[in-house]
């Protein structure tokens, strides 16, 4: 049985960063705060906790001595005071990507100009990005909300790092009823969750059956299983190798593995040794 990765999975840019540089302050002996959960993975989660590093939900929790942690999605300029004040030492995992969203923000509202974000207001990384124009900036999550803002003076445009291309463009244009004045439109969507995509949809049509690593209740993971089962009926949504069982593989030739974008390497390592050693023990199965 053959066991093939899909081109692009697991951790992303940002998110591998962002863990790498919680380690190398762990590395460093520093007690690690990270201001809400670092990646959306329980078992990467654990294996952090396990050395030591641990979650807050409010600056006011770190205490003088520590080392507070921004994640990837970013926070406001007032949260990085407050942390700046209350620990020892900041490390700032903001992925740059999101570090340009929020640069682009701040100077349009140094130039009084409006800020429309497209997303989801209530995400972390939205509220972050609206605190660098906090009076000029409008998050909306699509084009149906465009009629909701006021007529607009000189409008940028800019997105969540992870919302569909369709959704952000349709709005862009829609925005355009909005103002007289000339509307600029810069793209800010990260290509990491489409490449996944992309690249499980190449793999999906090659194989017998698919295993997506990822937490359930993550969706850029849920996401990667709906690919896969569009031309692979048997994939499967898993989150560590103790959840493959070896009677779904009776009759698989090839099997495709991917994961999501919080899923951290040493859990794929896992599936695959697994999906090999089931593999060689269906060769001996069939030469005896
Ligand atoms: Fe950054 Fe894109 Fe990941 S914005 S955190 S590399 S999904």
């Amino acid at each position: 049985m053959q066991v093939l990765l899909a081109d692009e999975y697991g951790f992303c840019f940002g998110v591998e960063r962002a863990v790498e540089m919680v380690e190398e302050a762990v590395a460093a002996g520093d007690t690690v705060r990270s201001l809400g959960p670092l990646i959306h993975n329980d078992q990467e989660m654990e294996r952090l906790a396990g050395q030591g590093v641990s979650t807050v939900d409010d600056p006011n929790q770190i205490s003088s001595g520590e080392t507070a942690v921004i994640r990837a999605h970013g926070v406001t300029p007032q949260v990085q005071r407050d942390l700046e004040e209350k620990a020892s030492k900041v490390v700032d995992a903001t992925c740059p990507f999101v570090t340009r969203v929020q640069k682009l923000a701040a100077r349009a509202a140094e130039e009084d100009r409006h800020v429309i974000v497209v997303g989801s207001p209530d995400h972390p990384e939205m509220i972050g990005v609206k605190g660098y124009a906090p009076e000029h900036a409008f998050i909306i999550k699509d084009e149906t909300e465009v009629q909701s803002l006021p007529r607009l003076r000189r409008p940028l445009v800019v997105s969540q790092t992870t919302i569909k291309a369709k959704t952000f463009f349709d709005t862009a244009e829609a925005i355009k009823t909005k103002t007289d004045d000339e509307v600029q439109v810069v793209n800010t969507i990260c290509s990491a969750t489409r490449d996944r995509q992309d690249a499980a949809r190449a793999l999906a049509g090659e194989v017998d059956a698919f295993y997506v690593i990822g937490g359930n209740h993550s969706s850029n993971s849920r996401k990667l299983l709906s690919v896969c089962k569009e031309q692979c009926e048997k994939s499967f949504l898993i989150e560590t190798a103790l959840e493959i069982n070896p009677a779904d593989l009776v009759g698989v030739e090839r099997v495709g593995v991917t994961a999501g974008a919080s899923t951290p390497k040493w859990l794929i390592d896992e599936v695959i040794s697994k999906l090999e050693e089931i593999g060689k023990m269906k060769e001996s199965a069939s030469a005896n």
